[in-house]
């Protein structure tokens, strides 16, 4: 019998209830904003004297969007451009501001219009706490040390007085501070063992002032490069709170032809999933050198840029990363945060890969009009497993195959909020077979959301921009031992269970 023929599968899932394990941080729903194409300028920041209404020069609509996510923090200025952004050039009366090539993206003409006031500003906006990323590549100790100056102390300092001058009286609380970006590429070229020098030395100047604890957070490995993680581990975890990790789902794995991010059919929709899929090996392997050097697990692992990554969306800037977002996206993002969930006791932080405008954004803009993206909703939708305690989930159901590759149908989490509910967040990763569910627990109370659309890419667009949102699920019924689901192909379901 072929795939297709068969309409519906079976599968099992056990709550561990009574073996709530880890925190989930927070933090693993945290953004990324890059100075990179629309990100910042027309996706955040208009300006004061924008027709698009704005507070303070960022614009209400992303904010008030932004709001609702409760982005726990965001990391800025890069990415590549954090190691050649010099902070002082983003400071003082915007209109003597000196202007620079961002030579990543796109070799536009970066006004420095947006520096270290309004990110402050826009994390304060939003309620996120900033993590501010150094520049190790070509910039200064002493610029870094002097950052940090600017940014936290109240004492009678120097830079405490710039920063007054520059209309800002109180300081800043500065949680997060990333020494460096992808120092192994963009960020200098680095091998392992140079890096972890150079983060010694930067590291040392970054300073706790004025009761502001700063967690550093070093720059780690690209993928599956598992030495650059044993030698950061063995020379410098001492030194760090943090180390980072990259990893981005391309469908094709081939960076000069990734894959649309809208015209796709079966295979690279499951390509993707599998790339997406890979996290989970990734954070086992990197964990296990942590491991060996940090039993303790003093040091978190930060994956503080993931998402999926596609060819530009014809006639965009190659260099501004603009794609859409589709029904995918959505799915791979589940996908991930139930990964981070399982490595909750290493995973620290996390940050999607970004958040406007750029590559697996979660609002895309287009003048004044804003729409949320179908990743925007998972992030809305998945929100409750913040600050919650992971509860383990054993799902047993049949495989998804399409030509060669093989995945799990139903992917899943479970949190327990401490109140007495539980969250269950399930995926069903198949395109086309429904799921049939059977969670082996009893509940008082089963509410939830489901987001699932008519096809692999059903999106959100300006001329219909609630084309996949989610809406409240009802395809539940309760025995005496049991909830039965019924899980459509292609579909994120958040339950809540009391
Ligand atoms: O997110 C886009 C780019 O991807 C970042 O600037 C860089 O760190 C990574 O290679």
């Amino acid at each position: 019998m072929s795939r297709t023929e068969i309409a519906k599968v079976e599968g099992t899932i056990r709550l561990a209830t009574g073996h709530a394990s880890n925190r989930i941080h927070p933090n693993i729903y945290g953004h990324f904003a890059e100075h990179l194409g629309r990100g910042i300028y027309e996706g955040l920041w208009v300006g004061d004297n924008s027709r698009i209404p704005n507070t303070r020069g960022l614009r209400n609509d992303v904010v008030a969007a932004l709001k609702r996510l409760q982005v726990p923090v965001l990391r800025w200025p890069g990415g590549c451009f954090a190691d050649e952004y010099h902070w002082q050039h983003g400071i003082g009366p915007r209109e003597g501001r000196p202007q620079m090539i961002n030579t990543h993206w796109g070799g536009v003409v970066e006004s420095n219009q947006f520096g270290t006031h309004e990110f402050m500003d826009l994390c304060e906006q939003i309620g996120a706490a900033p993590y501010v990323c150094g520049n190790v590549g070509s910039g200064s100790v002493e610029e870094t040390t002097q950052w940090v100056e600017y940014m936290t102390p109240s004492s009678d300092t120097p830079m405490v007085r710039l920063r007054q001058r520059n209309g800002r009286a109180e300081p800043w609380r500065l949680p997060y501070f990333g020494v460096g970006n992808e120092s192994w590429g963009c960020g200098g070229n680095m091998r392992p063992e140079h890096y972890a020098d150079n983060f010694r030395r930067y590291n040392t100047f970054v300073k706790n002032y004025s009761g502001n604890r700063v967690e550093r957070i070093a720059c780690g490995a690209s993928g599956d490069d598992i030495r650059w993680t044993e030698v950061l581990m063995r020379e410098a975890s001492s030194q760090m709170n943090g180390l980072s990790l990259h990893w981005y789902s391309l469908p094709t794995g081939n960076w000069s032809l990734k894959g649309s991010a809208t015209q796709f059919g079966e295979e690279e929709w499951c390509s993707t999933l599998v790339q997406t899929m890979k996290m989970d090996e990734l954070l086992s392997k990197h964990q296990l050198e942590m491991d060996r050097y940090d039993p303790e697990r003093k040091v978190g692992l930060v994956i503080d840029e993931w998402g999926t990554w596609y060819d530009v969306e014809p006639g965009t800037n190659p260099g501004f990363l603009y794609q859409q977002n589709t029904l995918r996206d959505a799915i791979a993002a589940a996908i991930n945060f139930n990964i981070f969930h399982k490595h909750s006791n290493r995973v620290t932080m996390a940050n999607i890969a970004q958040m406007v405008n750029v590559l697996q954004a979660v609002i895309l803009t287009e003048e004044d009009r804003m729409l949320l993206t179908p990743t925007y909703h998972v992030f809305d939708m998945y929100r409750v497993h913040q600050g919650a305690t992971s509860v383990p989930v054993t799902i047993e159901a049949p495989e998804y195959r399409f030509s060669s590759r093989t995945l799990p149908i139903l992917h899943g989490s479970a949190s327990h909020d401490g109140a007495g509910c539980i969250h269950l967040s399930l995926v069903n990763l198949d395109p086309i077979r429904g799921i049939n569910v059977r969670v082996l627990h009893s509940f008082i109370r089963v509410s939830g959301q489901i987001l699932t659309g008519g096809a692999m890419n059903a999106m959100n667009t300006f001329s219909s921009p609630s084309e996949v949102a989610p809406v409240p699920f009802f395809d539940f019924r309760q025995t005496n031992d049991a909830l039965l689901l019924e899980l459509p192909p292609k579909s994120v379901t958040v339950l809540e269970l009391l």
